[in-house]
């Protein structure tokens, strides 16, 4: 790929190259990345590196960029035919009178084939390569969703929610060894589930999955002390398993939590809770807590909890238009930060509205803002750490729409970033007038970077700064219109172009 990129670098910095040259192998691994090679020297670039010239070369268009796709660490796949409805409840109301109703008619897994494909297909065309989804409680229409994930080339984790308490009848496991049985048999299907390449010509090989399982307990509330354990041990057992649930969104939640696991119920052996119960305490209580595990929300922590997440390294999915739109509040999302813990961004639909993690960066940046304004003062935050009550500048927005959700993912060494020795997991952008979003008009009139420029250091300066500028036009005012193709390990999977 010749032409513009983009890549984070850290939470502050990210590279905007505009004439990078990116090299990706048949099996879709990122080789090497030159950061700057005029049209003039290409070839010869190329021969460097013993490539004939034959070699295919896809040649981004003035206004377009690569990006590493976006990961969504938080998602409800069966949720997405409520996008938009019943956004008066609060979480516990809205999960009774919205949620679940809609839910439990994936009981029927004709309903599922029927629903998943569209589904994937928009997160896909949304940009997310990367995708961590709740399916149902049902084993086959969560086997459903994860096959059709995988038939679609999407990088993602699949989990089944475990729930056998304070759900409905009609939705509700029927025990903690029910559950965790389906759990299992999920998590069988999804290992055997064929690894494919785009080199592989179909064949089977022994790549890395594309599709991973992950334990879903849906949230403290909904599963028994019983069921908790037995995750936790099954867990143990597997380390490499991934986990996803849900924490502190909703006072009325943690409340309720904390109701039903007083200390005394807590088991003590595997983690003896020192001070009064938290919510992050009962998910450590079960040995839920680690480097793989994904929490959502994490709007109402206690500062005790923030001291457990960072200790057990365990990684928060911000989900502001969620957080917004059920009225759950705003995530302090600078405060982790400056804890040093991991945190990308969750569209979790539908308590968000948008299956687009472009939404949810716009949201990231408004909820930054509403913490800031309802701070005191600069000066009462003068000590404090480099994020706690600022905005989120456009390269934190950017971070924790890639690597930091790749770190939450505790994959930042195969994908977040377009860095030799990863997945090329990419998204080509498009902010020119013809990709057909109004909102984006006149963002390529000026730039003067793309093919064939041969510049000097003032030139290549300019155009830098140009590039940034529509990175920041496109997080803002980007939307599906914006992307053209999407990769996943090489492979081109989705976006305005694949479909056409
Ligand atoms: N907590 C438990 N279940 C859910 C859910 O489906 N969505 C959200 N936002 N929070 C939850
Ligand atoms: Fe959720």
């Amino acid at each position: 790929f010749y032409g513009a990129l983009i890549s984070p670098t850290s939470l502050t910095t990210y590279l905007a190259l505009p004439h990078a040259l990116i090299s990706v192998s048949p099996a879709g691994e990122i080789e090497w990345l030159e950061h700057d090679v005029p049209a003039s020297q290409l070839q010869d670039v190329l021969a460097r590196h013993g490539l004939l010239s034959d070699i295919e070369i896809v040649e981004l268009r003035k206004g377009e960029f690569l990006i590493p796709g976006f990961i969504d660490t938080h998602t409800h796949a069966p949720q997405v035919p409520n996008m938009g409805s019943g956004q008066e409840h609060e979480l516990l109301d809205w999960l009774a009178e919205v949620t679940f109703p809609m839910e439990a008619r994936f009981a029927d897994v004709g309903f599922a084939r029927r629903a998943y494909p569209s589904v994937v297909r928009r997160y896909i065309d949304s940009g997310t390569t990367t995708c961590c989804y709740y399916g149902t409680l049902h084993l086959e229409s969560t086997k459903a969703l994860a096959e059709i994930v995988h038939a679609n080339g999407q990088r993602a984790f699949v989990g089944k929610c475990n729930m056998d308490r304070n759900s409905p009848d009609y939705y509700i496991e029927p025990s903690p060894q029910a559950s965790v049985q389906a759990t299992l048999e999920l998590i069988a299907h999804i290992r055997s589930l064929p690894r494919i390449r785009s080199s592989d010509h179909g064949k089977p090989s022994s790549a890395e999955a594309l599709v991973r399982p992950v334990l879903t307990p849906r949230f403290a509330i909904s599963c028994s002390p019983e069921l908790l354990a037995s995750l936790g041990a099954l867990a143990e057992s597997d380390r490499s398993l991934a986990i996803q649930t849900h924490i502190s969104e909703n006072e009325s939640e943690v409340v309720f939590t904390k109701s039903l696991f007083p200390p005394e119920v807590l088991p003590a052996a595997l983690s003896p809770v020192h001070g009064p119960v938290t919510y992050a305490g009962v998910y450590e209580a079960y040995g839920l807590l680690r480097e793989n595990t994904i929490l959502a929300h994490a709007v109402h922590l206690e500062p005790t909890e923030v001291d457990i997440i960072k200790r057990t390294r365990a990684g928060v999915s911000h989900c502001p238009t969620s957080n917004f739109n059920l009225r759950s509040g705003c995530a302090k999302i600078g405060i982790l930060l400056d804890e040093g813990i991991k945190v990308g961004l969750g569209t979790d639909v539908s308590g968000g509205f948008s299956p687009s993690i472009l939404t949810a960066v716009q949201h990231a940046s408004i909820c930054s803002k509403v913490v800031a304004l309802q701070s005191p003062s600069d000066s009462a935050v003068a000590g404090a750490g480099k994020f706690a009550s600022r905005q989120l500048p456009v390269a934190t927005l950017l971070h924790l729409a890639t690597l930091g959700g790749a770190q939450v993912c505790n994959l930042a060494d195969r994908i977040g970033s377009l860095a030799p020795g990863k997945a090329f997991d990419a998204l080509v952008v498009s902010v020119r007038s013809d990709a057909g979003n109004p909102a984006l008009w006149g963002v390529d009139l000026d730039q003067d970077f793309g093919l064939g420029q041969v510049e000097g250091e003032g030139g290549r300066h300019k155009s830098e700064k140009e590039l940034e500028a529509m990175l920041e036009r496109f997080l803002f005012c980007g939307d599906d219109r914006n992307i053209r193709r999407v990769y996943v390990q090489g492979r081109l999977i989705g976006g305005k172009e694949f479909m056409a």
